[in-house]
This record gives structure tokens, sequence and C-alpha cells, in this order.
């Protein structure tokens, strides 16, 4: 067997900064390459720059490097997205494109994919959304998304190309900040409330969407990942559930920290988006296929959170 050789895209990003020490724990240091389209000046470890819209640079990578598996977050998310939507469907499209047809031809083990809840639209099931279903996204992240995990199936059926995808709901982290999303309101609160700040939201208070915990994000991911090739039956892209709140129910978790913190909605373009998406995920074919099963739900990934950013914010003031 070969030696595994990790190339993560968009190392940078609010995923890949943990998934990229997440790998390197487990495939050692110098066989993780980590790149990115902007710099890292953070370490040693081995880093590229990577614009995923140049091919060719990624195959020279790819072909020197000796990489075995790809991880592909680069993309532009939903908020964002919209600012620019040609644009978005060239980012997201074509770095796929490029990162499966790379894949295919130097013989990639395995690749990820990570799609979305931005895939679901206004006549999905709004709750317990069945893996399969109605996608009819709104947003061109999502309508990217969507065309990307039948992609990945095309590249799988027709060229035997191993690609594994979770359709992540919103990811909630203290080590990394999301960008351009609209679930990022749920990392930003937690930063406010830990810096006794009131926090404004930008969506209504009862608008009810799929979370996930960023530790819980990054074991799906790696469980998928390692899971034998015959129990990934889903070769579009899986549901994955966590937990589902709302604004006001996160606040109210908050507040039994907090007892001060308070909140105000002042809804804005993402609230249509965030409507759109659903509320509750079935993710009953991840449990089944490769024993999927969360760790964190809303109480236990509050108390982290809390803790986790109070130290951070500690150090910040001793420095
Ligand atoms: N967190 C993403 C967003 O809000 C959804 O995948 O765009």
């Amino acid at each position: 067997m070969r030696k595994d050789r990790i190339l993560v895209i968009g190392a940078n990003g609010q995923i890949g900064t943990v998934l990229t020490a997440a790998l390197r724990e487990h495939y050692g240091n110098n066989n993780v390459i980590a790149s990115d389209i902007r710099a890292n000046n953070d370490d040693n470890s081995p880093f590229e720059l990577l614009n995923i819209l140049d091919g060719e640079r990624l195959s020279e990578i790819v072909k020197t490097k000796k990489i075995t598996q790809i991880y592909h977050l680069a993309a532009i998310l939903s908020a964002s997205g919209e600012k620019n939507p040609r644009k978005t469907w060239d980012i997201n499209m074509n770095g796929l494109f490029n990162v499966l047809d790379v894949a295919k031809d130097h013989a990639i083990d395995k690749v990820f994919f990570p799609s979305s809840i931005a895939v679901f639209g206004k006549t999905t099931p709004k709750y317990d959304t069945p893996q399969h279903t109605i996608l009819d996204a709104t947003t061109i992240y999502g309508i990217s998304k969507d065309a990307g995990e039948s992609w990945c199936q095309y590249y799988f059926l027709k060229h035997g190309v191993d690609v594994r995808s979770l359709r992540f709901p919103g990811v909630i982290s203290y080590q990394s900040m999301p960008g351009g999303g609209t679930t990022d309101y749920a990392v930003d609160i937690f930063h406010k409330a830990v810096q006794g700040q009131n926090f404004e939201c930008f969506l209504e208070k009862d608008t009810m969407l799929p979370m996930i915990y960023m530790p819980d994000t990054i074991r799906a991911t790696c469980e998928l990942m390692d899971a034998p090739a015959e129990k990934i039956k889903i070769r579009t892209s899986y549901n994955l559930a966590a937990m589902s709140f709302t604004p006001q129910e996160i606040a109210d978790e908050i507040k039994q920290h907090i007892p001060n913190f308070k909140i105000s909605y002042k809804p804005d373009f993402r609230q249509a988006i965030a409507d759109s998406w659903t509320a509750t995920i079935d993710d009953s074919e991840a449990r089944k296929d490769w024993g999927w099963k969360e760790a964190f739900d809303i109480s236990k990934m509050t108390k982290d959170m809390i803790i986790q950013l109070g130290k951070k914010y500690q150090k910040k003031q001793m420095i």
C-alpha cells in the first residue's frame, strides 16, 4: 500500500484550519500539505499557494508532492455568493472540476467534497428532511453544491473516483471564524457574549437551522473518509445532523452561563436565505451506513464554546 499523502484545499478557512491540524495529528505533519489562495504565515508546516481555478498548478502540486487524498474545501458561501453569482459559480464549479479531473488523471485514492444544507429549498420538506428529496436551492452557493454533488457521483460512476461528501449544517467553532455564510451568526453570538457585549442578530428569533459543532464536523469527515468504500452507499452527499436551534434558543442557552447577555434582532437579506433552508435533518442513512453519531448537543456545545473562547480572550488580554 502506498503512503497516505494529503492535500487540503482551502486550508485557511473555517473548517480547513481545524481539519488540517486534525489530519496532521493522524497522518504526520509532513504528510499533510495545506493549500490556500491566501498565504499562511503561521508555522513551518507544508504549505502551497493555490488558486483552485489554476488546474495546472493543482496538477503540479499533486504530482510533486505525491498526493493520494484531496480534501477540497475551497468555496464561496451562501451570503457572499449572492454578491457575485457568476464568480461564485465559476469558483465553486470550476474548482471542483479541477479537483475531480486531477483525481481521475492521477489515480487519487479518495476525495472529500463538502456539500451543504444550502442544497435544500422552499419545497423541500422542512422537518426531518429526508436523504432523497427535492433539491431546489435558491442561492448560487446551494445550486453549485447541488450540481457538485451530482458531478461527484458522476465521476464515481464513470471514472471510479472515490469521492465522498457530507451535507454540512452550519458549523460552529471557537478555533476559526466562518466567512460569508448565513449560519455565521451562531459563531459571532458567542464571541460577543464572551466579551460581555450585546449581539444584534441578522436572522429573526424563531428561524430554526441545523447546526453542528466543529469537533463533530471533523470526526464526521474523518469517519466518512476512513470507512471502507463498500459502506459508502450514497455517492452524491450524505445528510448529516447534530442539533437544530433558533437564535432565541441559542441566546437562552448562552444566558444560562452569561446571565447579562442580551440579543436583539435586525433581519437582513440573509433571512430569505435561511427561510429557504430546512430546519431539521434526517441523517439515518449516515448512521446506518458508516455509524455516524454526534457527540455534542446545544447545551454541551454552548458550554464548551464559552469555556474555549473565554480562554482565548483571556490569553489575548494577557499579551
Ligand atoms: N454555513 C453555510 C452557509 O451559511 C452553509 O453551508 O453558507
